[in-house]
């Protein structure tokens, strides 16, 4: 199974994503546009793992110190690629996030994973293979307080892209 740790928002700051996206599909010329159930802050990319591995992962996740922590997005922009770009709303790299990010790598390295070494460039995907030649511009920034982290399943299920929550941590102290 294809695995990855995230933040999913809830429906006020999904609201305002469906809204940047809708903006961003209303100005291309063409795109595939991320569905707003499948909205959402990737922390960890784990790519195929076996069921050992998942029980590795939430076991990680467990260990991890989380604290309500306030996720800001704050500008749209774009991964270019030919055919078509990556276009996402981008979330501030605040020091909370960057700490839990760190610190659930270095738990899930202990347990075993070999993760990407690529560098955390925390992001929304809104859409793919987008041509536009009018992008979206500068946004007003919103926030929410993050107190949930969740290990997602990711699959086809009919051709439609589905995730699903198969593990969840919650802050400790919000329990
Ligand atoms: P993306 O939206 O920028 O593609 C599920 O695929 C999630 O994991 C998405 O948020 C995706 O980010 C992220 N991800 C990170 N690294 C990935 C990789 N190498 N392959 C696929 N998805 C990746």
């Amino acid at each position: 199974m294809r695995l990855f740790i995230a933040i999913n928002f809830n429906e006020a700051t999904r609201a305002r994503l469906i809204s940047l996206r809708d903006e961003l599909r209303r100005k291309a010329a063409n795109g595939r546009f991320s569905a707003p159930e499948n909205l959402h802050l990737t922390i960890v990319f784990l790519g195929e793992c076996d069921a050992k591995q998942a029980t590795g992962a939430m076991a990680a996740m467990d260990t991890v110190d989380l604290e309500p922590l306030v996720v800001t997005i704050d500008r749209v922009g774009r991964f270019r690629r030919d055919g078509g770009d990556v276009w996402w709303a981008g979330v501030r790299n605040d020091e909370p996030l960057l700490n839990l990010y760190r610190d659930l790598t270095d738990k899930l390295t202990s347990v075993g994973f070999d993760l990407e070494k690529r560098k955390y460039s925390p992001h929304i995907t809104l859409g793919r293979e987008v041509l536009t030649k009018d992008p979206p511009g500068e946004i007003v920034p919103f926030s929410e307080t993050v107190s949930v982290i969740e290990l997602m399943k990711s699959e086809h299920i009919r051709g439609k892209l589905t995730y699903t929550v198969i593990h969840e941590k919650v802050c400790d102290m919000c329990k």
